[in-house]
């Protein structure tokens, strides 16, 4: 199948003044400043994908038979656009995005995009947008999805996509943006069973993951952390980033991935972040027992969130149904700032890019 397509135009005939877009990106917190410009991109069966352009952002119109608002088949991505210290923009691993995204197409069997046009969709975007870039500690969050679009009751993959991109100018994810979060473990509900779709990007794993969140934030906590579905013991994620734990010999855990949770790009970049470092890194199951006795007995020091809205965050407090515990000096320490800057630097352009993780937009 063709992918040689290229994106027609149509710029916004009257985007958001310069006066305006600046009093938008003072303080633009997370998800709810959006740019002037959409990229779309139609599939159908038989044709393939077709129609992709750059549009101006705009409420789409559904029919209320449209598949995706009934069986959810649907799935999207996060990364970020950064600007750089000499006028520059920059994504970050777009091309693992694009991967992951193939992945969770073909989990909820979906069509895969291919990656030219799936990392064409996010320079599009970028370079249209470029304006809605925040500085400072800001970056320009962009959001591809796709989701089933044929007008049709019966239960089947459907045979018509809509794939989108969308882009928010962003600041820090969480309000209280120094300081360590508190993290509510949910131990009434699982996010992901085994030969479910925990490691698929798709809609269905949040919308299972909002009662938790809720009760997360019912405790006064930022975020859920979920245990693994069949013993209810092992650590698996946060409802939208993974987790690392740091101990007193310098080494890093991170529970495995094992088809139940989300293969964080972030995960992945700290991993070989640290391991070069000379860190060890570990990736296996870890309980919630364990994370108990280990913050008591001091073995373990650290504790830390890691992904793209987040970067990489320090886990302070832990409450559950059995008891509440803190970490070390209440979670933040040198490993996971120098894991944080480390990573952002490179994000930013700031630091040499070793791994070849920076791509160039403008
Ligand atoms: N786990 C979940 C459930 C997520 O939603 C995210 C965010 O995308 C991550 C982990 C971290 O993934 P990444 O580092 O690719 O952003
Ligand atoms: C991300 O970090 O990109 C996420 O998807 C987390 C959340 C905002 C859904």
């Amino acid at each position: 199948m063709t992918t040689a397509l290229t994106f027609t135009h149509l710029p916004h005939p009257a985007p958001v003044s310069a006066e305006d877009r600046a009093a938008r990106l003072v303080d633009p917190g997370f998800g709810r400043v959006f740019t002037d410009h959409m990229v779309t991109i139609r599939y159908t069966e038989g044709r393939g994908w077709h129609d992709a352009k750059v549009e101006p952002r705009a409420p789409l119109s559904l029919d209320p038979a449209s598949a995706v608002l009934h069986y959810a088949q649907e799935i999207f991505e996060g990364l970020k656009a950064y600007r750089t210290d000499d006028g520059g923009v920059c994504l970050f691993r777009p091309e693992a995005n694009a991967a992951r995204f193939r992945l969770s197409a073909r989990r909820m069997g979906m069509p895969e995009l291919p990656d030219e046009l799936f990392v064409g969709a996010l320079e599009e975007l970028v370079r249209i947008d470029r304006d809605w870039i925040p500085g400072g500690d800001g970056s320009l969050y962009l959001r591809p999805f796709m989701f089933a679009n044929e007008v049709f009751l019966g239960v089947k993959p459907s045979s018509e996509y809509l794939f989108i991109t969308i882009a928010s100018s962003v600041g820090q994810y969480f309000k209280n943006k120094a300081e360590a979060v508190s993290v509510w473990v949910s131990q009434d509900y699982t996010r992901a069973a085994p030969g479910g779709t925990g490691a698929a990007k798709c809609g269905g794993n949040y919308a299972a993951s909002l009662l938790a969140q809720a009760e997360a934030i019912a405790h006064g906590c930022d975020q859920v952390v979920f245990l693994d579905a069949v013993e209810r013991r092992w650590v698996e994620e946060l409802g939208g980033m993974n987790v690392f734990f740091v101990f007193d010999d310098g080494s890093l855990t991170t529970p495995p991935l094992g088809g139940t949770i989300l293969p964080g790009i972030t995960r992945d970049s700290i991993i070989r972040l640290a391991q070069d470092a000379g860190l060890e890194v570990r990736e296996r199951p870890y309980s919630l027992d364990d994370w108990r006795a280990d913050a008591a007995s001091g073995h373990l020091r650290e504790a830390f969130a890691c992904g793209t809205a987040a970067a990489v965050t320090p886990i302070g407090t832990i409450k559950s149904g059995q008891g509440d515990f803190t970490i070390g000096n209440g979670g933040s320490g040198s490993v996971t700032q120098g894991l944080r800057t480390a990573l952002v630097d490179i994000q930013r352009g700031r630091a040499p890019d070793r791994y070849n993780w920076v791509r160039r937009v403008i």
